[in-house]
C-alpha cells in the first residue's frame, strides 16, 4: 500500500521536486491567538522521506484541559466527551486541500482523486484555467478536496515563477467564506486577515471589485502579503489592498464603504491551547481569554458600521466558547436594531450537502435559538472545526 502511495505521489509532486507524498499528521502550533488552520503553510518540508502515519507526541496542558472540561461540559453537555477525545488526538485530525484556481491544478486534481480524496463541495463546473480578469467574465468556484483519514500533503513550497497550487486548511474554515457569498465586483473587507487563508479562499470564489485585507499585527501583516503573493497573480493583486490597522477603527474611517465584511476574529484557539508549551503559558492564555469577548464585540460593531446598508458581515471564530461566539453576536444584536442575523441552514448546509462532512452542535430549543452555526470536531472522519460562523445583515 505504501509503495502504491509512494509511486502515485512521486508523479504528483514531480514538479515541486518531492520524491514521495508525505502523508503525515501535522504538527500543530501552540501559539496563542493564532489559527491552527494556518500553520501548515510554513512548516519545514521533509523532502524525500516516506512517512508512516503516526501520532505526534505532545503534552496536554492540564490547566487548560481542566478549564475546558468545566466550561464545555456546561455548554455542550455529553457532546464534549467526543469533541474532547478528537481535540486530544491530533493524529486523527483531517486536512483539506484547497486548490488555487490561478495555478495549473489539473494534474493535482487527478492525483488527489486517485489517492482517495473527494470534493468537499458539489462541483458545479470544473474551474477553467486562469485567464486575466479582463478576459474572464466569471469567477471560479471553491474547490477543496478532503479525505476521511488523517492524511496530509506536505505544505506547498515556493517555486520561483509559479504560484502555489494548493493551500492546506481545516475545511470548516471555508464555511465563513461561503457564508459571505461575495459576488463579482463587490467591495470586500477581510478585517482580520493574516495569514490570509480566507482571503485566498474568497478569491477562489469570484473576482471582487476590491478586496481589502487588513491585519493589526505588523509581523503577521508581512506574512499576509507573502501569502497573497504566493497564490494570486499580479493582475489580480491590483484589485487587493493590504493594510496594517486596528480593525476597530474601520467603523469610523470607512463608514458604509463595503458590500461585505469578514470578521474572522482573534479568539481562544481550542486546538492549540490544549497543547500550550507550559502550564505558565496556559494560565496566561486563560487570563487573556477573558478579554477576548470585549475585543470581538468591538471588531464586530466596527464591521457593521463599515458595511453599507443592505450589506452583510460574517463573524467567525475557531473556538467552541459561547462567550466568544453566540454571546458576542447576541450582545451586538441586542443593541443594534438595524442589524438582523440570517439563517444559514438552507442556503449553506442543505444546498451544499455539508452535513455529510461536518458535525454541527445542536442548537437549544427555540426561543433560545442562538444565531449562527458551530462546527464541532466530533469523531474520526468528522474532525473539522471548531468553527463558529454567523451572518448579520445591516438593514439600514
Ligand atoms: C483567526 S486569525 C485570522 C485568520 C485569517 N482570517 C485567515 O483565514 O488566515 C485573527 C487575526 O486577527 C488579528 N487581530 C487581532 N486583533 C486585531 C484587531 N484589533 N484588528 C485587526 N486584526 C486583529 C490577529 O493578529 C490574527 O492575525
Amino acid at each position: 500500500m505504501s509503495g502504491i502511495r509512494s509511486s502515485l505521489s512521486s508523479i504528483l509532486f514531480k514538479r515541486v521536486g518531492l520524491r514521495s507524498a508525505l502523508l503525515t499528521p501535522r504538527k500543530e502550533s501552540s501559539t496563542c491567538l493564532s489559527d491552527p488552520r494556518e500553520i501548515s503553510q510554513d512548516e519545514p518540508q521533509e523532502n524525500g522521506i516516506d512517512h508512516k502515519l503516526k501520532s505526534p507526541r505532545r503534552k496536554v496542558c492540564q490547566p487548560v484541559l481542566d478549564h475546558f472540561d468545566a466550561q464545555y461540559t456546561a455548554e455542550l453537555g455529553s457532546l464534549w466527551t467526543s469533541v474532547r477525545s478528537v481535540l486530544l488526538n491530533p493524529g486523527c485530525w483531517q486536512y483539506g486541500v484547497m486548490m488555487n484556481r490561478f495555478a495549473d491544478v489539473q494534474e493535482l486534481r487527478t492525483r488527489l482523486l486517485e489517492l482517495g480524496y473527494c470534493s468537499l463541495l458539489p462541483q458545479r463546473h470544473t474551474t477553467p484555467p486562469y485567464v486575466p480578469p479582463s478576459h474572464s467574465p466569471h469567477g471560479g468556484s471553491l474547490e477543496c478536496y478532503v479525505q476521511r483519514g488523517p492524511v496530509r500533503l506536505p505544505a506547498p513550497r515556493h517555486e520561483p515563477g509559479y504560484l502555489k497550487r494548493y493551500f492546506l486548511l481545516n475545511a470548516a474554515s471555508l464555511l465563513p467564506v461561503l457564508a459571505l457569498g461575495v459576488a463579482e465586483n463587490e467591495r470586500v473587507l477581510d478585517m482580520c486577515s493574516a495569514p490570509g487563508g480566507k482571503a485566498v479562499a474568497i478569491l477562489q470564489t469570484t473576482c471582487p471589485g476590491f478586496l481589502h485585507c487588513n491585519e493589526v499585527d505588523r509581523h503577521r501583516c508581512d506574512w499576509l502579503s507573502k501569502t497573497l503573493e504566493s497564490y494570486v497573480p499580479a493582475d489580480v493583486m491590483k484589485t487587493l489592498r493590504v493594510t496594517n490597522q486596528d480593525g476597530r477603527d474601520f467603523g469610523q474611517t470607512h463608514q458604509a464603504a463595503y458590500d461585505k465584511v469578514l470578521v474572522d476574529a482573534p479568539c481562544s484557539n481550542d486546538r492549540s491551547w490544549l497543547f500550550s508549551p507550559s502550564e505558565l503559558r496556559g494560565h496566561q492564555w486563560l487570563k487573556e481569554r477573558q478579554k477576548l469577548p470585549a475585543l470581538q464585540t468591538q471588531l464586530l460593531r466596527s464591521a457593521l458600521a463599515a458595511v453599507r446598508p443592505g450589506g452583510a458581515v460574517v463573524y467567525s471564530t475557531c473556538t467552541l466558547s459561547q462567550a466568544e461566539n453566540h454571546q458576542v453576536v447576541e450582545g451586538v444584536l441586542a443593541t443594534c436594531p438595524w442589524v438582523e442575523s440570517e439563517d444559514l441552514q438552507e442556503e449553506l448546509l442543505l444546498a451544499n450537502a455539508l452535513s455529510e462532512h461536518f458535525v454541527f452542535a445542536p442548537p437549544p430549543p427555540a426561543p433560545l435559538w442562538p444565531p449562527g452555526l458551530l462546527v464541532v470536531p466530533e469523531r474520526i472522519g468528522h474532525t473539522w472545526g471548531p468553527m463558529y460562523l454567523c451572518r448579520l445583515r445591516r438593514t439600514r
